[in-house]
């Protein structure tokens, strides 16, 4: 009989998969162990895969029959942070560690290969996609640039992220927007330099930066509809060096987030207007880089049905929460599903939030550990999903 995802054996052989994942983390496109890692483990299994953008891998799993294909998806990098968890299998790279649980993603989709290929108890064909550089290094428009879809064309793609503060063996899901799309912006103004005791000689960009950060604050105030949700934060201020200088520029920098591209871009319209209009009534010039570098994840409203009636399957109606508040983090899976309908979901990873135990630290803190009892929940949502959708005949 084959194994499912809840057997012993392969539930050891995830956590010893994840553990060496987690020993040996690796950034962004710089995942060469990592992807190797993952190409044996397609080899044991004979499943062919080929590299796409440098460190990602992509896997072709056939059925007997059939046309449709799924594309289930992984990410690969680890983060900037060094790890203080005192694990046997902690980090052996300085500075570098798996803070966010893309261990645990890489073991799951392995695991769920591990099961189809077995089983084979579908028709049409599986597109296990692991990438690199979710991190903010863009690692999914990295793939997409490399003809992802086209070499790997599929209808439908899902993808998971563990969450510390709900429980082991619980999902959250929801239909339409589930996570902010990011931008980061630097606003240059240019005055003109003067002595600081005659400042009748020169134009003060200090003066049209001040203006220009507090009118800021008045677009998601103002111009963003009440029921809609957008941050805009300043977060850097720079200007002169000299106690006697007014300088010659000024720059503000700082982000936005919000749960749609028109928003978005509704933020970066009236900031450009606001820094533009602000300089120019006061004799400068000001120019603005607006760059989105994360998509908002949104969810097709048919597959997020159809993924937490999986996870209900799995877990029980009571473990699945189908209505989870938004989150203003960001996840760069947005750009994949911009390409194909598809589905971003959460993975239980932790106690309730407050709660001790294993699992409950928050994600990017160096005493975080992706929970290795997720690891059977996930593996299982993704051979459930692939056994439904492409149910044989
Ligand atoms: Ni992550």
């Amino acid at each position: 009989m084959t194994p499912s995802p809840f057997d012993p054996e392969l539930f050891a052989r995830l956590v010893e998969i994840r553990r060496d994942l987690h020993r040996h983390p690796e950034l962004a496109f710089a995942e060469r162990r990592t992807a190797e890692r993952v190409g044996t483990a397609l080899d044991e299994l004979g499943i062919a895969h080929r590299r796409v953008a440098q460190t990602g891998v992509v896997a072709e799993l056939p059925g007997p029959e059939g046309i449709g294909v799924v594309a289930l998806r992984a990410d690969l990098d680890a983060l900037p942070v060094t790890e203080e968890t005192g694990l046997p299998f902690a980090s052996v790279h300085e500075g570098v560690m798996h803070a966010c649980g893309h261990d645990g993603h890489t073991a799951m989709l392995l695991g769920a290969a591990r099961h189809l290929a077995d089983s084979r108890n579908f028709d049409g064909v599986v597109n296990f996609i692991f990438q690199p550089a979710e991190e903010g290094q863009g690692g999914a428009l990295a793939m997409i640039e490399d003809r992802l879809f086209e070499r790997f064309p599929c209808q439908a793609i899902f993808g998971m992220h563990n969450r510390p503060s709900l429980p082991v063996g619980r999902f959250a899901v929801r239909a339409g927007p589930m996570m902010a799309g990011g931008a980061f912006f630097d606003i240059d103004i240019t005055g003109r330099g003067a002595h600081g005791a005659r400042p009748e000689t020169g134009v003060d960009p200090i003066m049209v930066a001040s203006h220009v950060a507090g009118l800021l604050q008045t677009i998601v105030s103002r111009n963003v509809s009440p029921v809609d949700t957008a941050v805009l934060s300043v977060t850097q201020f720079h200007a002169g060096d000299a106690y006697n200088v007014i300088p010659q520029t000024a720059r503000l920098s700082g982000t936005v987030r919000a749960f749609s591209r028109e928003l978005m871009h509704l933020v970066r319209d009236n900031m450009t207007r606001i820094a533009q209009g602000v300089a120019a009534g006061m004799g400068a010039q000001a120019t603005v880089d607006f760059r989105i570098n994360f998509a908002p994840t949104v969810n097709d409203p048919a597959e997020a049905e159809f993924a937490a009636a999986i996870c209900a399957e799995l877990v029980g109606e009571a473990h699945v929460e189908r209505d989870p508040p938004l989150i203003m983090a960001s996840e760069d899976f947005s750009f994949m599903l911009e390409q194909v309908p598809g589905c971003y979901l959460n993975l239980g990873n932790g106690p309730a939030s407050g709660e001790e135990g294993i699992g409950g630290c928050e994600v990017h803190n160096p005493a975080y550990d992706f929970n290795d009892a997720a690891l059977p929940y996930g593996a299982a949502f993704f051979v459930r999903l692939v056994e439904k959708r492409l149910a044989p005949h």
